[in-house]
């Protein structure tokens, strides 16, 4: 699947730069086209000569090296490949990555590229752990940066934990991943995903339940299956996939306003426990106990963003997902719901306390769409996003 790919391998400074050797010659393996590009520090683990050996080409190193100039800008290096892989990716690279820094060959080609980037980190635990490296991690996963591991074990440090540099295979498979042709290869699909927060003032706020958790399963199920995702999610209580474009938002408000600022999408799944309300008389100072009596709230609707965009002329996406939490008479109320908001398909659900759906892992869902309801058997979050992942695959190619 990945012969006659072109794959450009930046090749960052640390112990596990040794691995990028065995990657390399697995990649060579299944046809692909490797072009090393090895770091300074990069340099100090593994040789030039070894890398341009098993890539059967020219190791790159230097941005100012001019004959490279001459034979290929590094605008043009940087946008040869279908796929840039960093392994391993050390902090400092992906801290480079995080702030935009251009400053050597290899933060430059990022810098410039429009190809997709996968990431490798490998690292000394507590480099790992550092809440520098998560900050950066969180930015780069923000920007469609794909990552694969680290993983847990003992490091040549002589620690243990996170920071391992995925092994050969799972960084194939990750490359498989991305540069997989999946049925959903090209296709643009939005997906709302957690609760939203509507602040009552500065310390308090209302929201509905919700972990995120079913939202999070179907960006990763689509993006599995080659869809790029843009994932707007609330203030959930898992983190977001990785390889999908994460906007963060708290409100409705903010939710609507960032699904109707994503480029067009060709489908929409939305997800999202939105609140109903937020509080027209929130203050921006704390509402202190000892005033006079109980607080006063008042209420006012938010915008539905599901209707909002079933009912948009021009941009609708072909596709239109929405949820239905119910705890009673779910199949009617979701029936109602689909009708009422003008979206195409509702996964209606029984949120009772007592099916443990809200919170848990698994799921059980009833897929109402024109043709009728169709009950899917309980099972995992995971399995039902990538059921319905396959349902929009088949609607939408
Ligand atoms: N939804 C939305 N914007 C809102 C409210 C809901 O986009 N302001 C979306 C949800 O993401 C979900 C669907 O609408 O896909 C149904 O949400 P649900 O909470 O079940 O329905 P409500 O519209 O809130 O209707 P009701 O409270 O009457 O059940």
């Amino acid at each position: 699947m990945l012969a006659n790919k072109h794959i450009l391998l930046i090749v960052g400074g640390g112990v596990a730069a040794f691995k990028s050797l065995d990657l390399l010659r697995r990649l060579r393996e299944q046809g692909v086209q490797v072009t090393p590009v090895l770091t300074k520090a990069g340099a100090e683990f593994v040789t030039p000569l070894s890398l341009s050996a098993l890539a059967a080409s020219k190791v790159y190193q230097d941005l100012f090296d001019l004959t490279d100039e001459a034979e290929m800008g590094h605008i043009e290096l940087s946008r040869a490949a279908d796929l840039i892989v960093v392994a391993p990716a050390t902090a400092d690279l992906m801290a480079k990555m995080a702030q935009g820094l251009a400053n050597d060959l290899a933060s430059t080609l990022l810098l410039a590229t429009d190809k997709p980037v996968l990431v490798a980190p490998s690292m000394n635990v507590r480099m790992w752990e550092h809440p520098a490296t998560q900050r950066n991690l969180a930015t780069l996963k923000k920007d469609g940066i794909f990552v694969v591991g680290p993983d847990d074990g003992a490091m040549a440090c002589g620690e243990f934990g996170p920071g391992r540099l995925a092994e050969t295979p799972d960084i194939i498979a990750a490359i498989d991943r991305v540069l997989g042709d999946g049925p959903l290869k090209g296709k643009h699909i939005l997906v709302t995903s957690g609760p939203t927060h509507e602040p009552i003032d500065p310390v308090r706020y209302i929201a509905n339940r919700s972990s995120g958790a079913q939202g999070t399963a179907i960006a990763q199920a689509l993006a599995a299956l080659g869809a790029d995702v843009t994932f707007v999610t609330g203030p959930a209580d898992v983190p977001p996939p990785a390889g999908v474009r994460v906007l963060p938002v708290t409100t409705a408000k903010q939710m609507l306003d960032a699904v109707l600022d994503a480029p067009p999408a060709d489908a929409a799944v939305f997800a999202a426990a939105v609140a109903d309300w937020h509080v027209a008389n929130a203050g921006d100072s704390k509402i202190k106990k000892d005033k006079a009596g109980l607080p006063r709230l008042e209420f006012a609707e938010n915008p539905d963003i599901l209707a909002t965009i079933s009912q948009l002329g021009a941009g609708r996406p072909a596709l239109v997902v929405g949820f239905a939490a119910e705890t009673d008479d779910v199949i009617a109320n979701a029936t109602a719901k689909r009708l009422r908001k003008g979206c195409d398909w509702i996964v209606a659900n029984d949120v009772s306390p007592s099916t443990g759906i809200m919170g848990g892992t698994e799921n059980d869902v009833t897929l109402i769409t024109d043709s009728g309801a169709e009950d899917w058997p309980r099972m995992s979050k995971y399995e039902t996003a990538k059921e319905l992942a396959q349902r929009i695959a088949k609607a939408i190619t």
